[in-house]
């Protein structure tokens, strides 16, 4: 359920409390006592550290106002501040198919599962229904930024961007192109419509969000396999006509995919060059999974400064790969990585379930690299879940943490509830880094409390 927050569009607001957020991929800035105050805009005016309630009334003074005028938020015992999850890879029609399939090869669950699912999105009453409750979802699970592939319908697609900017959740969010090799009750219907609904769809986002302060249309070929040369080449046209628009894709997902994409595309040898050749690759490319990489792949995606969507989940359980990528050489090598929930393929629409498999895809790509690549720590997997997804949607400037001049798209974290479920092992004398670890190892979405993207309050715990 989303709630409208009366109080946000208006004047200042402020949170005082415990704040944890990532300052990069190895640190975890961890804050026992801060005051952060919003504008009536959304954005982050001061930041303090360290600051007690009887230093409140002199930051609020330096920006001329007092505590008359501005409502404090005081987080309760038990309660913390992180930025709000970012979700680099999911596909909004699959929301009503999550986990079916489990274990399929790729190409074969998209014909048995994915199409016909998809398909069904042609109705936009059905639509509406599956996508309110797929946006709820998501912000339930504190993804205050998801980039949402749509299926191939214009209608649907427009349905989508509305739902997002009404329930108050960043997206980016894509009409997928697919203009060959899948059935006929699900495929573009010429390359023609193809790209002309993905222009439709542009025009429609950038009508209701002029300045892509909450929405943008992100131009999205399934896959090389799914897309006839010209509507690659269509879209990279596109792209080069909007310098600002997203780019998403999968990418090196699985070998059955990788030979089958070569197989159509036989004067290239490797991925890479391809979508560079049909100008799809560059700083605001997403692409998803990247498990199988040679070293002229890494390096190229480095220099391309493209960044990584990784979904840790859905390689160990759908795709065939059941290998996840190589996220220590990644980061070693300073290429951009965020994680993504892909549900439908991956089971769980929930970040911290990702970042827990993250680890453990780590940790058995440290024992295959004879202990070169090491596992991935707490504060790695929580960075890509913020301020690294943040980076991989080229937004790193706006969210993923706290500092001045950014959007406070935050979470409220509560460890103390009634409930049996929530952080029961939670006790006084956990440290702060301690009560952290037990929320992103063993806390769900009982443990969050508050959403806010820019400021607003878009959902709220029942009973709070
Ligand atoms: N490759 C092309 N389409 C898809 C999809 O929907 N999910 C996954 N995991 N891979 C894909
Ligand atoms: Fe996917």
């Amino acid at each position: 359920m989303a709630i409208m927050d009366p109080d946000t569009m208006t004047g200042f607001k402020a949170f005082h409390g415990p704040i944890i957020h990532s300052l990069s991929p190895s640190k975890l800035e961890v804050i026992p006592l801060a005051l952060i105050v919003v504008d009536g805009d959304g954005r982050i005016v001061s930041f303090t550290k360290n600051v007690d309630a009887t230093g409140i009334p002199g930051i609020l003074a330096t920006l001329g106002t007092s505590e008359q005028n501005v409502r404090i938020q005081h987080l309760e015992t038990g309660e913390f501040l992180i930025p709000g999850f970012v979700d680099t890879h999911n596909h909004a029609p699959q929301w009503a198919q999550r986990g079916l399939g489990q274990g399929m090869h790729i190409l074969d669950w998209l014909d048995a599962v994915t199409f016909p699912n998809e398909a069904r999105f042609r109705d936009p009453d059905y639509a509406r229904s599956i996508y309110a409750n797929c946006v709820d979802g998501f912000l339930r699970q504190g993804i205050t930024m998801a980039s949402y592939y749509g299926s191939l319908h214009g209608e649907a697609t427009k349905i989508l961007a509305d739902l997002c900017l009404e329930k108050g959740q960043r997206a980016f969010v894509g009409k997928c192109n697919m203009s060959r090799n899948s059935p006929d009750f699900y495929r573009d219907a010429s390359i023609g419509e193809s790209l002309q609904v993905t222009e439709d769809c542009i025009s429609h986002i950038r009508k209701i969000d002029p300045a892509g302060n909450l929405v943008k249309h992100v131009l999205t070929p399934r896959f090389a396999i799914s897309c006839d040369p010209e509507v690659l080449q269509g879209l990279g046209e596109i792209a080069k006509r909007n310098p600002d628009l997203p780019i998403q894709t999968h990418f090196n997902e699985a070998e059955q995919e990788m030979q089958a994409t070569m197989g159509l595309f036989p004067q290239f040898s490797n991925e890479v060059d391809l979508y560079e050749h049909f100008g799809l690759l560059g700083e605001r490319s997403i692409l998803a999974h990247c498990c199988h990489m040679t070293e002229y792949e890494m390096q190229r995606l480095k220099e391309l400064r493209c960044g990584v969507a990784h979904c840790p989940i859905s390689n160990m359980t759908v795709g065939g790969g059941f290998m996840a990528a190589p996220i220590r050489d990644f980061l070693r090598r300073g290429i951009k990585v965020g994680l993504g929930t892909d549900s439908g393929g991956g089971f769980s629409s929930s970040i911290l379930d990702a970042m827990r498999q993250a680890i453990i895809a780590s940790n058995a790509r440290e024992m295959l690299s004879a202990g070169k690549d090491k596992g991935l720590t707490i504060p790695e997997v929580f960075y890509l879940a913020t301020l690294g997804g943040a980076e991989v949607c080229c937004l790193g400037h706006e969210i993923g943490n706290f500092s001045q001049g950014k959007s406070f798209d935050a979470l409220v974290i509560g460890t103390r509830g009634e409930d049996e479920g929530v952080m029961t092992m939670v006790d006084e004398r956990d440290t702060l880094p301690i009560v952290f670890e037990k929320f992103i190892m063993t806390g769900d979405d009982r443990n969050i409390l508050q959403v806010f993207v820019r400021g607003r309050l878009v959902r709220q715990q029942s009973g709070r």
